[in-house]
């Protein structure tokens, strides 16, 4: 308790994903992912794209075209801002920006094409070493993600995917390759990129068709359990292979209030946080299902099957710090024709003190100082802001400017509050901006919902020159990091 509270520090950087970013789709011996199929016609209209995207962003259909067509120009993410040839120059600029911490996913079918070779692609390793290495000569730590939704497709045509149990073999092969060869230039190790997205977006998060399942919720939670268990074995091998370097656990984080004090609304915040939050980061990081699951899944008819040895497994595999995405919060209530609005992965209920950006995420910069405690109260482990940004409309002056003060506004009060946060006692150990440099946005699959404090010149249909300019977001941000986040103006 010595040390002040105004003298702690995190680390600043920035964060992006493999399928959102890289493309390069079948280069370096790559495979097909299964992001690669996500689909979008560049003529629809923004409303067009929430109707078809918002809930759930996959059909049988779609998937069955996709799969055939070796083509990139319905397929954002076959394209992604051409990271994979130009990832030398972004980082410069990154490097320019000083970022500390750089944080992005490797792609399985990049390491194991189908994901069931029997030796991985030596191309895909020396990407990644390369591009580590690259990092490591900028001065930045590595933040890695080992899936940030996207397997080699082959495992879902012919194994099913993660409702197969086979999962957990050619995952654990997978980790492997990654500890023993990239080991060394990784800092940060994790698992899965928000483990709750399987409930909430079933394609990102477990690679499941709505529509196409007999009992939805029993799958999505069988394939849940699965992935516990090879988040689990991959603490296990990290210990072995890669010893001392920490594996985390990360959730997207649905931050929630009671909508107003009465009693109904509070029990209802109770379980929302439960069945969208804690259930996830208790298995990760208490190593057991919390008995208030039984409740629930006994309401939507689910049965998880474990096998012997499962219980022990996550027991012995429980994390070693915890991360996750924060976007927005929302109110819970009970009281019928509450007004809804949009946030990350789910539509949420309306709070009328909070402001939302273009797309209806409510911003709510105290609700992550609120969730930086509540996670540290709770387990104790250090934690990593592992996405937090804000997507809108940028646009470009006639000298190639881009007045970004929302963004500016933005970044200064969640960092404000994470300040806050550890001055509060909260052990933080970074903060991983979303996404630093303008990519391929998730949900709606665009471009012009960007994200980054670099903007990229390409449109929804992958048309530009691909260009980097620096935002004004870019010198606030490189500010910021020079001053350790203190001194915000
Ligand atoms: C997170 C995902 O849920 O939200 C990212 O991990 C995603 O991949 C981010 O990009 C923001 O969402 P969107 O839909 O605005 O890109």
């Amino acid at each position: 308790m010595n040390e002040n509270a105004n003298d702690r520090k995190y680390l600043f950087g920035g964060a992006i994903s493999c399928s959102q970013a890289d493309g390069g789709f079948r280069d370096g011996g790559k495979g097909i992912s299964t992001q690669d199929l996500r689909f979008l016609d560049s003529s629809w209209t923004p409303e067009e794209i929430e109707e078809k995207h918002q809930n759930d962003p996959f059909s049988l259909s779609e998937f069955q075209t996709a799969l055939k067509d070796p083509s990139t120009d319905y397929y954002p993410f076959r394209r992604g801002i051409d990271f994979y040839h130009n990832y030398k120059e972004d980082l410069t600029l990154m490097a320019e920006l000083g970022l500390e911490i750089f944080r992005t996913s490797i792609c399985w079918s990049r390491i194991f094409p189908n994901g069931d070779d029997l030796y991985p692609n030596e191309e895909g390793i020396q990407y990644y070493v390369d591009l580590f290495t690259e990092c490591k000569n900028h001065g930045m730590k590595v933040f890695a993600t080992m899936i940030h939704y996207d397997i080699p497709v082959n495992l879902v045509t012919k194994y099913g995917g993660w409702k197969n149990r086979k999962m957990i073999k050619f995952f654990e092969k997978y980790v492997t390759v990654l500890f023993e060869r990239l080991g060394h230039l990784v800092d940060y190790w994790l698992p899965f990129n928000e483990i709750n997205a399987a409930k909430f977006s079933p394609w990102d998060g477990v690679c499941l068709i709505p529509g196409n399942e007999e009992n939805m919720d029993q799958e999505i939670f069988q394939c849940l359990h699965h992935q516990f268990l090879c988040s689990a074995r991959a603490v296990q091998i990290g210990r072995a292979l890669d010893p001392g370097k920490p594996v985390g656990g990360m959730i997207a984080r649905f931050t929630t209030y009671a909508a107003t004090c009465k009693p109904e609304d509070n029990i209802q915040a109770i379980q929302d946080d439960q069945y969208s939050n804690w259930f996830y980061l208790d298995v990760l990081a208490k190593g057991y299902y919390p008995e208030y699951m039984q409740r629930y899944f006994d309401s939507i008819n689910v049965k998880v099957k474990f096998e012997e040895g499962d219980e022990q497994l996550l027991l012995d595999g429980t994390v070693d710090f915890i991360s996750f995405s924060y976007y927005f919060s929302q109110v819970s209530t009970n009281v019928e024709g509450w007004e809804k609005t949009a946030g990350n992965l789910i539509i949420g209920k309306k709070n009328p003190h909070l402001k939302a950006s273009e797309w209806g995420w409510q911003i709510d910069p105290i609700g992550l100082r609120i969730t930086l405690n509540q996670v540290y109260d709770r387990y104790h482990l250090p934690l990593i802001v592992a996405e937090n940004g804000l997507g809108a409309y940028d646009k470009v002056t006639e000298d190639q400017k881009i007045h970004d003060d929302y963004r500016i506004a933005y970044l200064r009060e969640h960092i404000n509050q994470m300040n806050e946060a550890v001055k509060d006692g909260v052990n933080l150990i970074a903060y991983t901006m979303w996404g630093i440099i303008d990519i391929v946005s998730c949900g709606p699959l665009t471009m012009d919902k960007r994200y980054g404090v670099i903007y990229v010149d390409l449109d929804n249909g992958g048309k530009g020159t691909g260009t980097r300019l620096r935002k004004d977001s870019f010198y606030w941000y490189q500010k910021c990091i020079q001053n350790n986040g203190k001194k915000l103006d």
